[in-house]
């Protein structure tokens, strides 16, 4: 596929880039021109995304105020942001939480996100142009199982999507949020993907190259009368009444086209 250059001297910072989605998400930028800052918390995932794109690695925790101001300080003002990462893994059951679970996952999903869109938004209001984008979850409007501090950090995140873009848009910053559905970003064997894939109604797990355009989007010039939405990017995940009918009503009793 040949590439638009359209982030030709455009400046783009994704945080948690050396993994997943994040690094999907940087290498669409770099394919279309971007000067890519990749970030993440481990180094060496960072060095590795940033030597495989031509870009500048950024090692850095998004929750530690300290480290995000040296972040931006090194990287300059940036024309985008993605706030991508996020802790995936931490998954409790309510009454096993404890104070230092809640204050990690809300630490990184959403006051990391804060950190990054403080310190970026200053230069772009400064100059009457930015993009924001922010990674959510269909947990913030549906819960998951074993996840109260995960959905409550991503419920916020998209609260502070809305809010952020009503403070930012006189200055020229859209701010908007990606929600991913199912994707496959962690390793596991191709027979069980498939089995889970059934339960999205387009029939399959998403792939982080499925959320990089949509993402990548948002920050182009077709977007520019977009600000303070959620896109949803689930396969049809989020739409689906989890009802009887789901289970009785399968695809083999689909018309056979
Ligand atoms: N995978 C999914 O199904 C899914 C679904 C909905 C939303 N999301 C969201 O998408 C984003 C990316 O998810 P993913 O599946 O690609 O995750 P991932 O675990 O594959 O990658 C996340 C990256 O973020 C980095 N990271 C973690 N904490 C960090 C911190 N404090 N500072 C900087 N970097 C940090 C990790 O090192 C990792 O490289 C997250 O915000 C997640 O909540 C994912």
């Amino acid at each position: 596929m040949a590439a638009s250059q359209r982030f030709t001297g455009k400046a783009a910072l994704i945080t948690g880039a050396g993994h997943g989605i994040g690094r999907a998400v940087a290498e669409r930028f770099a394919l279309e021109g971007a000067r890519v800052i990749v970030n993440d918390v481990n180094a060496d995932r960072a060095a590795e995304v940033a030597r495989a794109i031509g870009g500048e690695a950024f090692a850095a925790d998004v929750s530690s105020k300290s480290q995000v101001d040296a972040m931006f300080d090194r990287a300059g003002a940036v024309d985008i942001l993605v706030n991508n990462a996020g802790n995936i893994y931490a998954v409790r059951h309510f009454l096993d939480g404890d104070e230092a679970w809640w204050d990690h996952v809300l630490g990184v999903n959403l006051k990391g996100a804060f950190l990054c869109s403080h310190r970026a938004a200053q230069s772009m209001a400064r100059r009457r142009s930015g993009v924001i984008i922010n990674m959510s979850s269909g947990g913030a409007t549906k819960a998951h199982r074993g996840n109260v501090a995960y959905d409550a950090s991503k419920g916020g995140i998209e609260a502070m999507t809305r809010a952020m873009a009503l403070d930012l848009a006189p200055y020229g910053v859209r701010v908007n949020a990606i929600v991913p559905g199912l994707i496959r970003t962690y390793e596991i064997p191709d027979d069980v993907a498939v089995e889970r894939g059934k339960v999205v109604p387009l029939g399959w797990l998403g792939s982080p190259e499925e959320v990089a355009g949509p993402t990548v989007f948002l920050a182009t010039d077709d977007a520019r009368y977009i600000t303070g939405t959620c896109l949803v990017v689930d396969g049809g995940v989020l739409v689906q009444q989890r009802s009887t009918p789901v289970d009785t009503f399968p695809l083999s009793r689909f018309p056979q086209l």
